[in-house]
């Protein structure tokens, strides 16, 4: 079984003077990712678009590990403005190690035809734009040795009965990834984490299989460290799979 926090057991801060951030870090599944970096020692910067929001991810975390967590109360939804976060942060922190972006969430309750177009907007429109602009904001700007390991569920490779348009946000964020390492050719390391469901601070309670947000976390900082892993998308659908992956990963 893994432990729920174990990044590496030569160094527990192996992240230490780095930079990450994470857009999306005040949701259900970035609060562990959130927690992970700070625990391997990492600067975490969180963009959000709500203050409120990002208190409350500061209150999650508590004080332990909250002082290099950097609440940045800022959108990241236009090409603007997500560029004018990434400027930002470099100017702030003078670098950008990490990004590991988990933007936008479930959603269910109709048949496509049945989909209007303020649903597309919200659920296809608006969180496929803010993972595209984040992605060609940050990832020209990622230090050398950097990485961008972005989110993604199940929904992406199968289709759920009544919510195809989270299907085809999820399928779409997916290409981008296997698009970005193509346009990359080994330049950065880009990988994705492929979900399945998580066990997390709305949903406490699922089956004792699945994951939680901070062995998600686990997962991340795993695949940051690792040189090795490239271009890969790393599929943990199952506490079972996550151990195989962890051992692999740091092998
Ligand atoms: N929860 C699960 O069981 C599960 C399972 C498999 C995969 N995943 C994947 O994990 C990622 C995060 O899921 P989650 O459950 O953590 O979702 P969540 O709790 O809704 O959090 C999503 C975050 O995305 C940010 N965001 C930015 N732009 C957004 C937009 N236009 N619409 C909605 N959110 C936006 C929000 O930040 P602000 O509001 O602070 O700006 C929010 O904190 C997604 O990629 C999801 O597919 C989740």
């Amino acid at each position: 079984m893994s432990t729920p926090f174990a990044p590496d057991a030569r160094n527990d801060a192996p992240l230490d003077g780095r930079v990450v951030v994470v857009p999306g870090g005040t949701g259900n599944v970035g609060e562990g990712i959130v927690r992970a970096f700070l625990g391997a020692g990492a600067t975490v910067v969180v963009p959000g678009r709500s203050r409120e929001r990002l208190d409350e991810l500061a209150e999650l975390i508590g004080p332990r590990l909250g002082d290099r967590l950097v609440r940045l109360p800022a959108g990241y939804g236009t090409f603007e403005e997500s560029t004018e976060l990434a400027e930002r942060i470099v100017a702030d922190h003078g670098r950008v190690d990490h990004v590991v972006p988990s933007i936008g969430g479930w959603w269910m309750g109709k048949t496509l035809w049945q989909t209007d177009e303020s649903d597309w907007q919200q659920h296809f429109v608006e969180t496929t734009t803010s993972h595209f602009a984040v992605a060609r904001a940050f990832v020209p700007r990622l230090d050398a040795a950097g990485s961008y390991t972005l989110i993604a569920g199940f929904a992406a490779r199968e289709p759920y009965p009544r919510a195809g348009v989270i299907s085809m946000h999820a399928a779409a964020v997916l290409m981008m990834r296997e698009a970005l390492s193509a346009d990359l050719r080994g330049q950065r390391r880009v990988n994705n984490l492929l979900l399945g469901p998580i066990v997390n601070r709305s949903r406490p309670n699922g089956d004792p299989s699945w994951l939680t947000a901070d062995q998600v976390g686990e997962a991340a900082v795993a695949v940051t460290l690792a040189p090795s892993v490239q271009d890969e998308s790393v599929r943990l659908g199952t506490v079972e799979e996550l151990d195989r992956e962890l051992a692999r990963i740091r092998a």
